[in-house]
């Protein structure tokens, strides 16, 4: 499935091989399926579909029997439906790239940031605690990580995100050699006022890869929107492609025709935008306003779904008598608690009906069942990411997704990222 193997195995199914290594690199598995394997999933890749030195990488090791050539997969009009593989996790198509993903991401923003998410500042307890989320996350069939270059503050008392999540890797490759589970590492470039032209894309996925300890990126992506020089950064998006550096590109905090201009010009060379990450959640919807959905929808970009718990207060343990401390508090203060009440009450009673799921299952599941949506709630803890997993595996009836849109609506959701305006 991914570009980053724990263990040794997918190399040496790769070399054909079944035999495991100790400390196999993290940096041969993609390079390896690339070269040795020209099926995709079980679906031979048509002659000549490779688009770069990545593009034959096979990323799933099912065994299905399929004959459809990727471009045949590739016309259907409906939705990838989700592998039902049983000892690999449930993953589905990510766009139309040739990255495949669990239907849950789980986000690093909180790992090592000393400001917004700890207050208290970044210790050692608390770097414990994300390496047993992203544990946890792997665990539960969740070995998807969203991280950025600007997660996280070194200079701050703090950890770069990139960092740790590359050191968690390498420290479960450690651990457990033989296994066969892979990581998709997603992560994002920051279109900062100060960078100019494509090569600084370039150079900034080149730090990432160090700092992440790989040698391919499952998924780059645009931040946001920089004040200027934009087609240049999406020029660089396609360079990193070529350049075998990262596997899949994607754009952050785009608006519709950002998008639909991204899709073109990345088109014009021959590389497919996989995603847009937005701001998505049952307390803001803007996604479904603002076009930025249906144009996902129809161009076949994954709508990757940050803050998908609204950043944290659609899990049920703050209230209007129980705010969240720092920053979050002030955005979602008293009123904004009171206004969520009947939303929380409805989702609570929804999620007995389920089997006893809790209100961020229901919040994912509501999520999933707009299709076409990948969310990627943020763990600090194992406990939440296991949470994350029972979000999977049932589904909200049509009327129950209505009836909490419905509710939500009386919610006034809160300002967005300005990004997502210009
Ligand atoms: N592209 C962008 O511009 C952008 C912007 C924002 C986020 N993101 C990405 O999206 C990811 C997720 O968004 P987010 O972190 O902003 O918000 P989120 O996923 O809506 O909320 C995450 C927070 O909710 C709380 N939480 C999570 N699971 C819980 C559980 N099971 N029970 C109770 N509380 C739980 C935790 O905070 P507490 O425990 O402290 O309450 C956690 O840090 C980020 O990590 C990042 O990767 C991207």
């Amino acid at each position: 499935m991914a570009s980053v193997a724990l263990g040794g195995s997918a190399v040496h199914l790769a070399n054909g091989s079944g035999a495991a290594c100790v400390n196999c690199s993290t940096l041969r598995s993609s390079r390896a399926l690339a070269s040795s394997q020209r099926s995709f999933r079980g679906i031979p890749l048509a002659a000549g579909g490779g688009r770069s030195s990545t593009g034959g990488a096979k990323e799933h090791s099912s065994s299905s029997s399929s004959s459809r050539t990727r471009a045949q997969a590739q016309a259907v009009d409906s939705w990838p439906s989700p592998s039902a593989a049983s000892t690999e996790p449930e993953t589905v198509q990510l766009g139309r790239s040739e990255v495949y993903v669990p239907r849950l991401g789980v986000g690093s923003w909180s790992w090592g940031d000393a400001f917004f998410w700890h207050e208290g500042g970044w210790d050692d307890r608390k770097a414990k605690e994300a390496k047993a989320a992203f544990e946890a996350s792997v665990d539960s069939g969740l070995p998807f990580f969203d991280t950025a270059e600007v997660y996280g503050q070194k200079w701050g008392g703090g950890d770069d995100s990139e960092t740790l999540l590359g050191r968690f890797i390498k420290e479960r490759q450690k651990a457990k050699p033989t296994e066969s589970t892979k990581v998709v590492v997603a992560t994002k470039f920051a279109a900062l006022p100060w960078r100019f032209g494509r090569g600084s894309v370039v150079s900034a996925v080149k730090s990432s890869l160090q700092r992440l300890g790989i040698s391919q990126i499952d998924l780059y992506q645009l931040h946001w929107p920089g004040l200027w020089g934009n087609d240049a950064f999406v020029d660089g998006l396609a360079d990193a492609v070529e350049l075998g550096l990262v596997k899949a590109v994607g754009v952050s905090n785009y608006k519709e025709q950002r998008l639909r201009d991204a899709y073109t010009q990345l088109k014009k060379r021959g590389v497919i935008l996989a995603s847009n990450q937005v701001h998505y959640s049952l307390v803001y919807r803007n996604p479904e306003q603002n076009g930025v959905k249906k144009a996902c929808d129809e161009l076949g970009v994954s709508l990757i779904a940050y803050s998908p718990l609204g950043q944290g207060v659609l899990t049920g343990k703050y209230s209007r008598t129980k705010l969240p401390s720092g920053a979050r508090g002030k955005t979602y203060n008293e009123q904004f608690m009171t206004e969520l009440e009947p939303l929380m009450t409805r989702m609570k009673e929804i999620g007995q009906l389920h089997g006893g799921k809790t209100p961020t299952q229901v919040s994912l599941n509501w999520l999933l069942a707009q299709g076409n949506v990948i969310p990627i709630p943020g763990a600090k803890s194992a406990s939440q990411a296991q949470e994350f997993a029972g979000a999977l595996g049932w589904s909200l009836s049509g009327s129950e997704v209505e009836e909490l849109r419905s509710i939500a609506k009386n919610v006034k959701p809160v300002m967005g990222f300005p990004a997502e305006l210009i």
